[in-house]
């Protein structure tokens, strides 16, 4: 039997503070207290999230050792996100992370935010299976648009990425104009279900083969929105579903255009999907019928490692413990942190 090896993992690149503990692949505890308070702003506020950080920090990570039923002295060290995100909130984790390692003498490793949402696949959990390598990783968020070559576990290639916005951003911006709370992603897809999806057509941007683009589909969407609004003031409201249906489709569209292409470029067929937009019903439909008729292999996490958490840094601190990756005490937070 393996020895028991605690990892507390800490995440707060953007607006969720959050603290876990795995022990040998399997998480003890994923505490993430989610900041209520950009709702109001329709979007995320930097300032903000670092000052909510400061004071959910301690408490979550109370709560994870609680929940994991261990006493912070037995945990082996402390993985902490260094990058990339909002530098305001990585240096809260970074900083107490640090203390931590140092008060408790333990060593201390960095983890890269993006890398973490695609080795969130190898947690152990009997609701999600893990893919082999080489496989096209795609991360789809409201921070991130990432294709990657996923070759082993440190062995990772960015072959396409969004040069504007984020996939998420995509959805709840446009949810925005249609007068949607935010983050509109999950109402736009709530939406969608009864809608007819061919209803309205918004061209896909045209940018390399593996890159993305979002900001033109928010404009066309604007603009879209106002010219009917202009006829009829009610426009949106009567046909909320089949706009909805229709902006999910062309987004769920031009994803599996890129996948197509990665997998055409790289000769793989495994495939496996992170962040907050895999919990779009469009999205993993479209994955489901690409598996039948395309015959890849598609692994979805499950939904609270897909979104930020701390059970994906404490995964890949556990990785890089195994391996003797640490970090010294001098590290500092990197907001644009690389691969
Ligand atoms: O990974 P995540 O929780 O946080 C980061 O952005 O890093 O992702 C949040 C994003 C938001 O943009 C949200 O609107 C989107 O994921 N999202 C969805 C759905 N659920 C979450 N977008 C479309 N359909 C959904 N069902
Ligand atoms: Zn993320």
């Amino acid at each position: 039997m393996n020895q028991n090896c605690y990892i507390l993992g800490i995440e707060s690149s953007c607006d969720d503070t959050a603290a876990a503990v795995i022990n040998n692949g399997k998480v003890l505890s994923n505490v993430v207290a989610t900041q209520q308070i950009h709702e109001e702003y329709g979007g995320i506020v930097p300032e903000l999230a670092s000052r909510a950080h400061q004071q959910n920090i301690v408490p979550v990570v109370h709560q994870a050792l609680r929940i994991a039923n261990i006493d912070k002295k037995d945990l082996k060290a402390i993985a902490f996100t260094r990058g990339p995100g909002l530098m305001g909130s990585l240096l809260v984790g970074a900083s107490f992370s640090k203390s931590l390692a140092m008060g408790l003498s333990v060593p201390l490793i960095e983890v890269n935010h993006m890398q973490a949402h695609i080795l969130a696949h190898f947690i152990i959990d009997e609701k999600q299976t893990q893919p082999n390598f080489p496989f096209i990783a795609l991360t789809i968020s409201g921070g991130h648009t990432q294709l990657v070559k996923v070759t082993n576990y440190f062995e990772m290639e960015v072959i396409g990425q969004t040069i504007d916005d984020a996939v998420g951003e995509a959805f709840d911006k446009s949810a925005k104009i249609l007068g949607l709370p935010f983050p509109g992603g999950p109402l736009i897809d709530q939406y969608a279900q009864g809608g007819d999806p061919q209803a309205y057509t918004f061209t896909k941007p045209k940018v390399g083969p593996l890159d993305f683009s979002f900001s033109g589909l928010k404009t066309a969407v604007l603009y879209f929105v106002q010219r009917e609004t202009a006829k009829d003031p009610d426009f949106v409201t009567k046909n909320l579903n089949s706009i909805c249906a229709s902006i999910q489709f062309t987004i769920v569209d031009y994803l599996i255009d890129k996948l197509k292409n990665a997998v055409q470029l790289t000769g793989i067929k495994e495939i496996a999907i992170g962040g907050g937009v895999s919990a779009n019903s469009g999205v993993r439909k479209a994955l489901k019928d690409a598996e039948e008729q395309l015959g890849w292999t598609v692994h979805i996490p499950k939904f609270e490692y897909c979104t930020d958490n701390a059970a994906m840094i404490a995964m890949v601190g556990e990785l890089k413990y195994k391996q003797g990756m640490f970090t010294t005490n001098d590290v500092i937070a990197s907001a644009r942190m690389k691969f």
